[in-house]
């Protein structure tokens, strides 16, 4: 047999080995773990481009990303201590009421930005919704596994009020708010997470 001895132009265990570790590294990192770190808009534009490689049936590309950074997270921790005052003032005590409030309005400074994320409707061919966001949902894998290649944090927020957030930017009638993406740094000595996996044996049915 004939056997190459110039090295593979593609390691394919070293591939095989980081997609994996990526894969299982990744954890929502949420934004009070954050330190304010600012993002280059490079790497930003490295990590929506990544976004776009999402799968997409027909093509479709059913996505649409806003940014949010600087002052707009100001306005986006206003926004939620507001839009949750009421609730927790009926919930919660004077003083625990007005703590998560507080909590909330400074929560988003610290990301390095926030991600809006839309799901754009084609109008010419008529996909199932669900098929919509399963690719938009794709997309946002796409962003959090690159985050983690880059020692980012990040994770999916779709609570009433980032859903609504988001809703105040010029969504034409295609389109839905799925809610926001904090993006950030972490520090080193962040705790990692505690969150196990069922095992796969117990996800998993085999007809053979
Ligand atoms: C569609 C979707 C929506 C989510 N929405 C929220 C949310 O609103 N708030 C939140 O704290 N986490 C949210 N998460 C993050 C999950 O809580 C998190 O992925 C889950 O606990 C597993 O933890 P891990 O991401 O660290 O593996 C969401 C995740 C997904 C996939």
């Amino acid at each position: 047999m004939n056997i190459s001895t110039k090295p593979s132009k593609i390691k394919t265990s070293d591939w095989q080995k980081k997609i994996s570790k990526i894969i299982r590294t990744r954890r929502s990192v949420y934004a009070d773990e954050f330190v304010k770190q600012n993002i280059s808009d490079e790497l930003l534009n490295e990590i929506l481009i990544n976004a776009t490689y999402a799968p997409t049936h027909k093509m479709t590309e059913p996505w649409r990303f806003v940014v949010f950074k600087d002052n707009y997270l100001e306005q986006l921790g206003s926004f939620l201590s507001e839009y949750y005052k009421e609730f927790y003032f009926q919930k919660f005590s004077a003083d625990e009421a007005l703590e998560k409030y507080n909590r909330l309005k400074k929560y988003p400074l610290n990301s390095a930005c926030v991600i809006g994320v839309v799901m754009a409707r084609n109008h010419k061919i008529d996909l199932p919704e669900w098929e919509e966001i399963a690719a938009v949902s794709c997309a946002v894998q796409n962003i959090a596994l690159t985050c983690t290649a880059h020692n980012i944090g990040s994770y999916w927020s779709t609570s009433a009020g980032a859903i609504d957030y988001l809703k105040q930017f010029d969504l034409a009638e295609n389109e839905k708010s799925l809610g926001l993406i904090y993006v950030g740094y972490y520090p080193d000595d962040i705790e990692p997470s505690r969150k196990k996996r069922t095992s796969v044996s117990k996800k998993v049915t085999y007809f053979k």
